[in-house]
Protein backbone atom coordinates (compact mmCIF):
# COMPACT_ATOMS: atom_id res chain seq x y z
CA UNK A 1 0.00 0.00 0.00
CA UNK A 2 1.38 3.45 -0.63
CA UNK A 3 1.68 5.90 1.87
CA UNK A 4 2.44 9.29 1.40
CA UNK A 5 5.18 11.04 3.44
CA UNK A 6 4.06 14.17 5.22
CA UNK A 7 5.97 17.28 3.52
CA UNK A 8 8.26 18.52 6.66
CA UNK A 9 7.96 22.01 6.37
CA UNK A 10 8.65 22.89 10.54
CA UNK A 11 8.48 26.56 11.80
CA UNK A 12 12.31 27.50 12.20
CA UNK A 13 13.09 30.08 14.88
CA UNK A 14 15.20 33.03 13.97
CA UNK A 15 16.40 36.02 16.00
CA UNK A 16 14.29 38.81 14.45
CA UNK A 17 11.70 36.38 12.57
CA UNK A 18 10.19 33.32 13.40
CA UNK A 19 8.84 31.40 10.45
CA UNK A 20 5.46 29.25 10.90
CA UNK A 21 4.35 27.24 8.07
CA UNK A 22 1.17 28.94 6.40
CA UNK A 23 -2.17 28.03 8.11
CA UNK A 24 -5.82 28.71 7.22
CA UNK A 25 -5.87 31.34 10.41
CA UNK A 26 -3.45 33.50 8.39
CA UNK A 27 -5.35 33.68 4.81
CA UNK A 28 -7.50 36.70 5.60
CA UNK A 29 -4.51 38.94 6.76
CA UNK A 30 -2.26 37.21 3.47
CA UNK A 31 -5.46 38.11 1.61
CA UNK A 32 -5.41 41.05 2.72
CA UNK A 33 -1.57 41.99 1.36
CA UNK A 34 -2.21 40.38 -1.82
CA UNK A 35 -4.98 42.89 -2.88
CA UNK A 36 -1.91 45.66 -2.70
CA UNK A 37 -1.73 46.11 -6.23
CA UNK A 38 2.01 47.08 -5.51
CA UNK A 39 2.78 43.70 -3.71
CA UNK A 40 0.91 41.78 -6.81
CA UNK A 41 3.41 43.82 -9.15
CA UNK A 42 5.91 43.19 -7.14
CA UNK A 43 5.41 39.53 -6.43
CA UNK A 44 4.12 39.10 -9.81
CA UNK A 45 1.33 37.35 -8.30
CA UNK A 46 -2.39 37.20 -9.50
CA UNK A 47 -5.64 38.56 -7.68
CA UNK A 48 -7.20 36.32 -6.01
CA UNK A 49 -10.18 35.87 -4.20
CA UNK A 50 -10.44 35.00 -0.41
CA UNK A 51 -12.08 31.48 -1.16
CA UNK A 52 -8.94 31.12 -3.85
CA UNK A 53 -6.73 32.69 -1.42
CA UNK A 54 -8.23 29.42 1.27
CA UNK A 55 -7.85 26.99 -1.83
CA UNK A 56 -4.53 28.22 -2.20
CA UNK A 57 -3.53 27.58 1.67
CA UNK A 58 -4.53 23.98 1.48
CA UNK A 59 -2.59 23.68 -2.23
CA UNK A 60 0.67 24.91 -1.05
CA UNK A 61 0.95 22.70 2.15
CA UNK A 62 0.13 19.54 0.35
CA UNK A 63 2.41 20.09 -2.58
CA UNK A 64 5.55 18.48 -2.78
CA UNK A 65 7.34 21.20 -5.10
CA UNK A 66 6.41 23.83 -2.54
CA UNK A 67 7.56 24.92 1.07
CA UNK A 68 5.50 28.34 2.37
CA UNK A 69 6.56 29.97 5.78
CA UNK A 70 4.73 33.15 7.17
CA UNK A 71 7.03 35.61 8.83
CA UNK A 72 6.23 36.53 12.17
CA UNK A 73 8.20 39.83 13.12
CA UNK A 74 9.89 38.80 16.45
CA UNK A 75 10.81 42.45 16.96
CA UNK A 76 9.55 44.88 19.56
CA UNK A 77 7.89 48.06 17.78
CA UNK A 78 4.05 48.76 17.29
CA UNK A 79 2.37 45.68 15.22
CA UNK A 80 -1.26 45.42 14.07
CA UNK A 81 -4.00 45.31 16.90
CA UNK A 82 -5.16 41.69 18.06
CA UNK A 83 -8.51 42.97 17.33
CA UNK A 84 -11.04 41.45 14.99
CA UNK A 85 -9.70 38.14 13.41
CA UNK A 86 -11.68 35.44 13.35
CA UNK A 87 -9.93 33.14 15.93
CA UNK A 88 -10.12 34.35 19.54
CA UNK A 89 -6.88 31.52 20.13
CA UNK A 90 -4.28 33.71 22.21
CA UNK A 91 -1.51 32.50 19.77
CA UNK A 92 -3.03 32.24 17.23
CA UNK A 93 -3.96 36.07 17.65
CA UNK A 94 -0.65 37.09 18.90
CA UNK A 95 0.93 35.97 15.47
CA UNK A 96 -1.54 37.11 12.95
CA UNK A 97 -1.06 40.50 14.55
CA UNK A 98 3.14 39.92 13.99
CA UNK A 99 2.91 38.57 10.66
CA UNK A 100 4.63 40.66 8.24
CA UNK A 101 5.90 38.41 4.98
CA UNK A 102 6.55 35.25 3.72
CA UNK A 103 9.02 33.28 2.25
CA UNK A 104 8.72 29.90 -0.15
CA UNK A 105 10.99 27.33 -1.63
CA UNK A 106 9.59 26.28 -4.96
CA UNK A 107 10.93 22.84 -6.31
CA UNK A 108 10.99 23.01 -10.27
CA UNK A 109 11.51 20.32 -12.95
CA UNK A 110 13.26 22.95 -14.95
CA UNK A 111 15.89 23.50 -12.51
CA UNK A 112 18.64 20.66 -11.77
CA UNK A 113 16.88 18.37 -8.33
CA UNK A 114 19.72 20.27 -6.16
CA UNK A 115 18.66 23.76 -7.05
CA UNK A 116 15.41 25.37 -6.03
CA UNK A 117 13.86 28.79 -6.70
CA UNK A 118 13.44 31.27 -3.43
CA UNK A 119 10.64 33.90 -3.30
CA UNK A 120 10.37 36.63 -0.08
CA UNK A 121 7.83 39.10 1.01
CA UNK A 122 8.03 41.50 3.70
CA UNK A 123 4.87 43.57 3.39
CA UNK A 124 4.00 45.04 6.15
CA UNK A 125 6.00 48.67 5.71
CA UNK A 126 6.70 49.12 9.43
CA UNK A 127 8.54 45.94 9.67
CA UNK A 128 10.95 46.96 6.59
CA UNK A 129 14.17 47.67 6.65
CA UNK A 130 15.16 45.68 9.68
CA UNK A 131 16.86 42.80 8.24
CA UNK A 132 13.42 40.33 8.19
CA UNK A 133 14.32 39.85 4.64
CA UNK A 134 18.18 38.63 4.96
CA UNK A 135 17.14 36.68 7.99
CA UNK A 136 14.13 34.97 6.54
CA UNK A 137 16.25 34.19 3.19
CA UNK A 138 19.10 32.70 5.17
CA UNK A 139 17.15 30.39 7.58
CA UNK A 140 15.40 28.88 4.36
CA UNK A 141 18.12 28.30 2.65
CA UNK A 142 20.09 26.54 5.43
CA UNK A 143 17.12 24.62 6.09
CA UNK A 144 16.67 23.38 2.19
CA UNK A 145 20.51 22.44 2.70
CA UNK A 146 20.16 20.56 5.58
CA UNK A 147 16.93 18.72 4.85
CA UNK A 148 15.67 18.90 1.37
CA UNK A 149 19.73 17.91 -0.53
CA UNK A 150 19.73 21.47 -1.79
CA UNK A 151 23.26 22.76 -2.86
CA UNK A 152 21.87 26.49 -4.36
CA UNK A 153 19.39 28.67 -5.18
CA UNK A 154 17.23 31.18 -7.94
CA UNK A 155 15.77 34.44 -7.81
CA UNK A 156 13.40 36.03 -10.54
CA UNK A 157 13.06 39.66 -9.20
CA UNK A 158 11.17 42.26 -11.48
CA UNK A 159 13.72 44.10 -12.86
CA UNK A 160 12.40 47.94 -11.31
CA UNK A 161 12.13 46.03 -7.90
CA UNK A 162 15.87 47.73 -6.73
CA UNK A 163 15.11 46.66 -2.87
CA UNK A 164 14.96 43.14 -4.17
CA UNK A 165 17.90 43.21 -6.17
CA UNK A 166 19.74 44.90 -3.62
CA UNK A 167 18.49 42.43 -1.19
CA UNK A 168 19.95 39.39 -3.29
CA UNK A 169 23.06 40.62 -5.16
CA UNK A 170 24.00 42.72 -1.88
CA UNK A 171 22.96 41.29 0.89
CA UNK A 172 22.72 37.39 -0.29
CA UNK A 173 26.03 37.48 -2.40
CA UNK A 174 23.40 36.06 -5.67
CA UNK A 175 24.59 36.92 -9.01
CA UNK A 176 23.03 38.21 -12.02
CA UNK A 177 23.25 35.14 -14.77
CA UNK A 178 19.82 36.61 -17.35
CA UNK A 179 17.78 39.16 -18.29
CA UNK A 180 14.68 38.24 -19.46
CA UNK A 181 13.10 41.20 -21.16
CA UNK A 182 9.78 39.54 -22.28
CA UNK A 183 9.03 39.40 -18.33
CA UNK A 184 10.44 42.23 -17.42
CA UNK A 185 12.54 40.33 -14.76
CA UNK A 186 16.37 39.24 -14.07
CA UNK A 187 17.42 35.61 -12.75
CA UNK A 188 19.96 35.96 -9.90
CA UNK A 189 21.69 32.79 -8.51
CA UNK A 190 23.25 31.84 -5.63
CA UNK A 191 27.06 31.96 -4.79
CA UNK A 192 27.84 28.40 -4.36
CA UNK A 193 25.36 27.75 -8.25
CA UNK A 194 27.85 25.85 -10.50
CA UNK A 195 25.75 26.00 -13.32
CA UNK A 196 26.67 26.47 -16.91
CA UNK A 197 25.43 30.46 -16.82
CA UNK A 198 26.97 30.94 -13.63
CA UNK A 199 30.40 29.44 -14.78
CA UNK A 200 30.54 31.66 -17.95
CA UNK A 201 30.05 34.44 -15.48
CA UNK A 202 32.61 33.55 -12.71
CA UNK A 203 35.69 35.93 -13.87
C1 LIG B 1 12.33 43.57 -0.98
C2 LIG B 1 11.88 43.24 0.44
C3 LIG B 1 11.70 41.72 0.53
C4 LIG B 1 12.95 43.68 1.44
O1 LIG B 1 12.52 43.30 2.75
P1 LIG B 1 13.18 43.95 4.06
O2 LIG B 1 12.88 43.08 5.25
O3 LIG B 1 12.81 45.37 4.12
O4 LIG B 1 14.73 43.80 3.70
P2 LIG B 1 15.96 43.88 4.70
O5 LIG B 1 15.68 44.80 5.84
O6 LIG B 1 16.40 42.49 5.03
O7 LIG B 1 17.00 44.63 3.76
C5 LIG B 1 18.10 44.03 3.18
C6 LIG B 1 18.70 44.91 2.11
O8 LIG B 1 17.83 44.99 0.98
C7 LIG B 1 17.98 46.29 0.37
N1 LIG B 1 16.72 47.04 0.52
C8 LIG B 1 15.61 46.67 1.20
N2 LIG B 1 14.65 47.62 1.05
C9 LIG B 1 15.17 48.59 0.27
C10 LIG B 1 14.65 49.78 -0.27
N3 LIG B 1 13.41 50.20 0.01
N4 LIG B 1 15.45 50.52 -1.09
C11 LIG B 1 16.70 50.10 -1.40
N5 LIG B 1 17.26 48.96 -0.90
C12 LIG B 1 16.49 48.22 -0.09
C13 LIG B 1 19.08 46.99 1.13
O9 LIG B 1 20.31 46.61 0.53
C14 LIG B 1 18.94 46.35 2.50
O10 LIG B 1 20.09 46.46 3.28
P3 LIG B 1 20.31 47.79 4.19
O11 LIG B 1 19.04 48.03 4.95
O12 LIG B 1 21.48 47.43 5.05
O13 LIG B 1 20.60 48.90 3.21
C15 LIG B 1 10.57 43.99 0.78
O14 LIG B 1 10.74 45.35 0.55
C16 LIG B 1 9.37 43.50 0.03
O15 LIG B 1 8.85 42.42 0.27
N6 LIG B 1 8.87 44.28 -0.93
C17 LIG B 1 7.65 43.95 -1.65
C18 LIG B 1 7.58 42.59 -2.31
C19 LIG B 1 8.81 42.23 -3.10
O16 LIG B 1 9.35 43.06 -3.80
N7 LIG B 1 9.25 40.97 -2.99
C20 LIG B 1 10.40 40.45 -3.75
C21 LIG B 1 9.94 39.85 -5.04
S1 LIG B 1 11.32 39.20 -5.94
ZN1 LIG C 1 7.60 44.13 12.90
ZN1 LIG D 1 23.79 29.29 -11.81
Amino acid sequence: MFVAIPKMNPPIEGVKARLVPYAPYHVEQYHKWMSQPHLLEQTASDQLNLEEEYANQISWTQSNDKYTWIVICKLDHRHRPKLGHRTSDEIQLNEISHMCGDVNLFMHEWLSPDQCEIEIMIAESSCQRNGLAVESCKLVMEFAKSFLNIKSFIAKIKQDNIASIKLFTEKLHFRIVEIIECFNEIECHSSECLCDQCQSTIT
